[in-house]
């Protein structure tokens, strides 16, 4: 056994400078027979449908969908594909920007030990608490949020423990613009109409930094934790374009230019198709300025830490 439960005691306030965090003792051994040299526990059945590039995720009843509590989360069954495809039973799975905890209930779900990171107390309190909900999957693993800045994650983590990393990270101060929502569905739109979807005014928080300090933010985290990857460990990052007044912001562009800086290389781009959650459109830019909607679809960028590391500077 670990002595996770010691660490969750302190996990809900930011370490200072003066008392730097103990290391978590948490497990991150296969616990399965698979073959060395297999990368996941997957039968070749259940491989072959996860080869097709285009995700449709799920929505299920214990998701956050109400913005309100969080403006941001992810379905629960969008890491769990990622955690099936990239790990082991028992192996560790971490989520830099955390949220709600959607991560670490995919990795409960699944049988493997995860640990999440959020700078605000309140997604932390409330990810902690999902995590005691019960569950159908009884499991010898443990998940944990703690709350620090994702600049501190090695502070927390032994090198070469982690099998993947997967997270959906803010884009930059993109969504602090008051919100015009022409394509959520009505009664949303009217409900969010003019709000600033901001996590916090933190200056730490990725959401407020214009896109420049993001991109230098975002290597400077994932150059942080690539010492901590398993070797060929994958690192998962979800996330979407937007147009800002007629302009694209190619966001996925400065995730992959960061994180190649830092030494990942790029290996898959998934689409994660969300047609079937988008209704009530209107049209936009007919019949002179053609402009797809970003809200159809995200990427789902997969890179790994390669066996020999490269750093572009
Ligand atoms: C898109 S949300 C993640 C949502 C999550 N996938 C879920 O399902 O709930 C991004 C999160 O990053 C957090 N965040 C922003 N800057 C951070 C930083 N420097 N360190 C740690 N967390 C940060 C925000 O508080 C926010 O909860």
């Amino acid at each position: 056994m670990n002595n996770i439960t010691n660490s969750k005691a302190k996990s809900e306030t930011t370490p200072t400078k003066t008392s730097e965090p103990k290391k978590l003792e948490i497990n991150h051994q296969r616990t399965c027979n698979c073959p060395q040299s297999h990368i996941n526990c997957l039968t070749g059945k259940e491989w072959v449908k996860k080869q097709v590039a285009i995700w449709e995720c799920y929505y299920e009843k214990r998701d956050i969908r109400d913005k309100d509590v969080h403006p941001a989360a992810f379905p629960i069954s969008l890491p769990a594909k990622c955690i099936e495809l990239f790990t082991h039973r028992g192996e560790l799975v971490i989520d830099p920007f955390v949220g709600t905890g959607s991560t670490l209930i995919a990795a409960q779900d699944l049988g493997r030990n995860a640990v999440g990171f959020d700078l605000q107390k309140e997604y932390v309190v409330l990810s902690n608490s999902r995590l005691k909900e019960p569950t159908l999957f009884g499991s010898e693993t443990e998940q944990i949020a703690i709350q620090t800045d994702a600049h501190d994650i090695p502070l927390y983590l032994n090198e070469g423990t982690v099998a993947l990393v997967v997270t959906s990270p803010p884009y930059a101060n993109m969504l602090n613009t008051k919100r015009r929502n022409k394509s959520m569905r009505s009664d949303l739109r009217k409900k969010h109409y003019g709000k600033v979807l901001q996590y916090s005014n933190d200056p730490r928080d990725l959401g407020t930094m214009e896109v420049e300090q993001y991109s230098q933010a975002l290597a400077e985290i994932y150059g942080g934790i690539l010492p901590l990857l398993k070797p060929k460990a994958h690192c998962v990052i979800n996330v979407n374009d937007l147009w800002i007044d007629n302009q694209r912001i190619v966001i996925h562009k400065y995730v992959i230019d960061a994180l190649e800086s830092v030494g990942y290389e790029l290996r898959n781009i998934i689409i994660w198709d969300k047609r079937n959650l988008v209704n009530k459109v209107g049209i936009f830019g007919w019949p002179s300025n053609y402009i797809t909607l970003t809200v159809t679809f995200e990427y789902i960028l997969d890179f790994w830490k390669p066996a020999k590391l490269v750093r572009r500077d």
